[in-house]
Parts: C-alpha cells; structure tokens; sequence
C-alpha cells in the first residue's frame, strides 16, 4: 500500500507532514512516486492567505477523477484549513468524497480513521485534538543532514491580520529535555544541522512550570556533540533579547541568519496590526544585531496593503527596507482571514493598489538582495550539501551558513556533508561557485 502527502505552506506545515509520513509508515504504507499509484492521498494545507486556500480547493476538486477511476483510494485532508468550521462544512457539503478530515493535533489517530472510513465507507472528521504534547510520534525526515525539531506550537501573538492563533491555537513550549533528547538522537543519526521551529521562538519556554528563556535553550542545544549547525525560525521583533543576540554571538554553532518578519514600515501600520514595536525598536534592533555578529543576514516578511494603509505608510515601508538592506524579504499582499481583527476594519485597500505597491516593494527588494549577492563575489563559504540541484540536475545545491542557496559542481558523495566553496557568480535566487580544498 501506498501514500503521498500533498502539503502547502510554511515550515511548521512541511514538518508535520514529515510525522504523517512517520505515522503512515508505521503502519506498514510506503511513500508513492505518483497520485496516481497511491491509496492514500493526504493534502496537508494552509490557510494564511486565501490563494493558498484557493489552491487547495482546485487540487481537491481535481482528485475527484482519481476516487471515480479507483473507489479504494482514500483522500484525506489536514492541516491549518480543516482546523476552520466553515471550512470542515464546505467541504462536507460540496466535496462529500473526501474521505478523512483530521487535525494537526488528531495524527496520531490517522491509522484509526483510516480503517473506519475503510469499514464503513463514510467520510470520518476528527478535528478536535487536546493541547497535550505528544511525544511519541514517528517522523520520517526529508532531509539526512538538516532535521526541523518543534520547539513551541501554537501562537498567543493575535497579529489582527493572522489566522494563525486560531487554527494552532495557544502557545505550549515542549520541555527543553524532551527537546534536548531528540536533537541528541537526531545527532547520534547523523544530523548536522538542527532547525528550531516555533510560531514565535522567541517567547519559548514562558508558560513551562520551570521557565528557560529561549536563550538558554540555544546554548544547551549548542553543546550537543555531532550539531555543526543551528538555526531557528521564526523571530519576533517584540521578544527578541539582548539575551538573545548575546546568545547568537557566542555559540558557535548558531549560523549567521536571523529571519526577523518587520511586516510593515509604519507605526501607524505596526499598531492597527497589533504587532507590539515601532519601525524605531525595530531598526536598533538591527543595529544591535549587526553589531554583534558583523556578518550576519537578515531576512523578514512584509505585508502590503492592509486595511487603511496610506500612500505614506507604504513609503514609510519603502524606506525601511533600504534603510535596513535586507538579504531578501517575502513580501506578500494583504488577504483578508476570516475571524481576524483586520478582516472587519474599514478601509480595505484595492487589489490594484496591492498589487502596484508590492511591484514597487519588489523592484527595491529585487534589487538590494542583488547588489547584496553581489558582495559575496569571491568568498568562501561553507556549504551544507543538501541535494542536487533543481534546476540542473548535473550540480549540487546547499547553504551557506547565511542561508544563501549556493549551486557548484561536485559528486553526489558530498550531499549531507559540509564543504567550502568559492562564490564565482552570484545572482538574485541564487549564487554560483566552485568547491575549493
Ligand atoms: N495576509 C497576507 N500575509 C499574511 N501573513 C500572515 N497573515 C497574512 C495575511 N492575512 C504573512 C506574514 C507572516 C507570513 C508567514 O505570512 O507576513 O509573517
Ligand atoms: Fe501570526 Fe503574528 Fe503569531 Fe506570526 S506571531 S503566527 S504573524 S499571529
């Protein structure tokens, strides 16, 4: 029997998709090479803007010629989307042969709800699914070199914008052993590169009975024996610590990149978003971080266009993001979430302003993370080896400890391994080297 696993969104949604893969192998499943081969077919989805959304209806609708040809194939949707009522009700009325719809916290049961539906041949919801951390689940890692280890799920943040707090719901940290433990037997495997994953790191470990600050749990995972490499994602600005920065500077391990998501330039902006800074707090910020660690890349998500942003405020944006030279930025327009805060304020903005002001944010963006790229011109950088690479199959691709995608030639022997390469030409995606001794 055989399984593929759609999946959408961030690197939360990719990571639990690598535990349904653990689970579905547990019970015996292999992964399929085709839709068309597979006997389970699970779209792990997300629901932070309403084109991912939109997506996913389109693949669901277009699976329905798959159950027609094979009636035993089971489809079964997951992630941030089902986690919405209106959303387990859509797809109940209009998409009735969608077989299984569970939740991010229900995986565990997925080997129970498959065989139900296969009994009775009904659809079957499970969505519900307590905070408790289960630490027992299977993942099967999609990388052998660089594994992602949840440190907090969930999020109490409310950006007024986000959909997040409500299909994740509250922030619960994982105990630092429990997290210490798996990154041990992570390394024990052979994993070089270990990725902390919470909705916001930064706030780590506030609600455990005996609290550690995401700082100390940085330097306890940096003196595990076999890691070379720490990164984490996602900070922000509001919790970042001197702590923290001090943190980054010393151990050695911790790479030199800080995704720092700044969303909009404009106090004005930054308060209507309920994000807890100023465009101020967040420039020293970057002053205090660069100061520290003189290298390190900075990299952040910004909105456009949300409800009753001027002309002014988006210059205000603009100009932050020269004044900061970010290494590159995901920027996206405004989508309006159901539920959110932001989806009810009056002055919603034009598609068309949306759009024109984000082309405006990318042509500057485009062009600061190229002359940026540039610079790196004849260094040397040390590569993790992650694969080949995927727009030409005779290279390999990896990362610089910056986080650069760098592209070179070299035997696949050196996937999984660290090796030192010299950047000859670097471009806007990507950068092009040789591997030196
Ligand atoms: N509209 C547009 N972008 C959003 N993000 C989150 N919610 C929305 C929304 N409603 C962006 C933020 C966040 C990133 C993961 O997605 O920039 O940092
Ligand atoms: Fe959403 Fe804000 Fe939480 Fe990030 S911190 S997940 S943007 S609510």
């Amino acid at each position: 029997m055989k399984y593929k696993i759609l999946t959408w969104g961030c690197q939360m949604n990719i990571h639990d998709s690598e535990i349904i893969s653990g689970v579905m192998q547990k019970m015996g499943y292999c992964p399929a090479d085709t839709l068309q081969e597979s006997d389970v077919i699970i779209l792990n989805t997300c629901c932070v803007r309403e084109n991912a959304e939109r997506k996913v209806y389109g693949r669901i609708a277009q699976l329905k010629q798959f159950k027609q040809k094979n009636p035993n194939l089971i489809l079964a949707v997951s992630g941030c989307m089902v986690q919405q009522p209106h959303v387990v009700e859509y797809i109940s009325e209009k998409l009735p042969y969608v077989d299984i719809l569970f939740g991010i916290k229900n995986v565990h049961k997925l080997p129970e709800l498959i065989e139900i539906t296969r009994q009775t041949n009904l659809p079957v919801i499970d969505i519900s699914g307590d905070s408790r951390i289960d630490e027992n689940l299977p993942i099967k890692h999609t990388n052998d070199a660089k594994a992602w280890v949840t440190i907090t799920y969930g999020c109490n943040n409310y950006c007024s914008y986000c959909i997040v707090p409500y299909v994740r719901g509250k922030e619960v940290s994982r105990k630092p052993d429990d997290i210490l433990r798996e990154i041990e037997t992570l390394a024990n495997d052979g994993f070089i590169e270990i990725n902390l994953l919470g909705q916001n790191v930064n706030s780590y470990g506030k609600d455990l009975n005996i609290p550690v600050t995401f700082p100390e749990l940085l330097r306890r995972v940096n003196d595990v024996d076999g890691i070379k490499r720490i990164r984490f994602i996602t900070s922000h600005p509001k919790d970042l610590s001197d702590e923290l920065i001090l943190a980054m500077r010393d151990c050695k391990k911790v790479c030199e990149h800080i995704h720092l998501p700044v969303q909009s330039g404009s106090n004005q902006i930054l308060s209507k978003m309920n994000r807890k800074y100023t465009r101020e707090h967040y420039i020293e910020l970057i002053y205090k971080l660069r100061d520290a660690i003189p290298n390190i890349a900075i990299t952040t998500d910004i909105i456009v266009g949300f409800p009753g942003e001027t002309e002014k405020d988006f210059l205000d944006t603009l100009e932050l993001v020269k004044a900061v030279e970010f290494d590159s930025a995901f920027t996206f327009m405004y989508s309006k979430r159901k539920g959110t805060p932001a989806a009810e304020m009056a002055d919603q903005i034009d598609d068309d302003i949306k759009k024109d002001r984000l082309n405006r944010l990318m042509q500057v963006q485009d062009a600061i993370t190229e002359s940026k790229n540039n610079r790196l011109k004849g260094t040397i950088q040390e590569i993790l080896v992650e694969g080949v690479s995927k727009g030409n199959i005779n290279r390999l691709s990896g990362r610089s400890r910056t986080n650069k995608l760098v592209n070179f030639d070299g035997s696949e022997k050196l996937i999984g391994k660290l090796v030192n390469v010299k950047i000859i030409e670097p471009h806007t995606w990507s950068l092009l080297g040789e591997i030196v001794e």
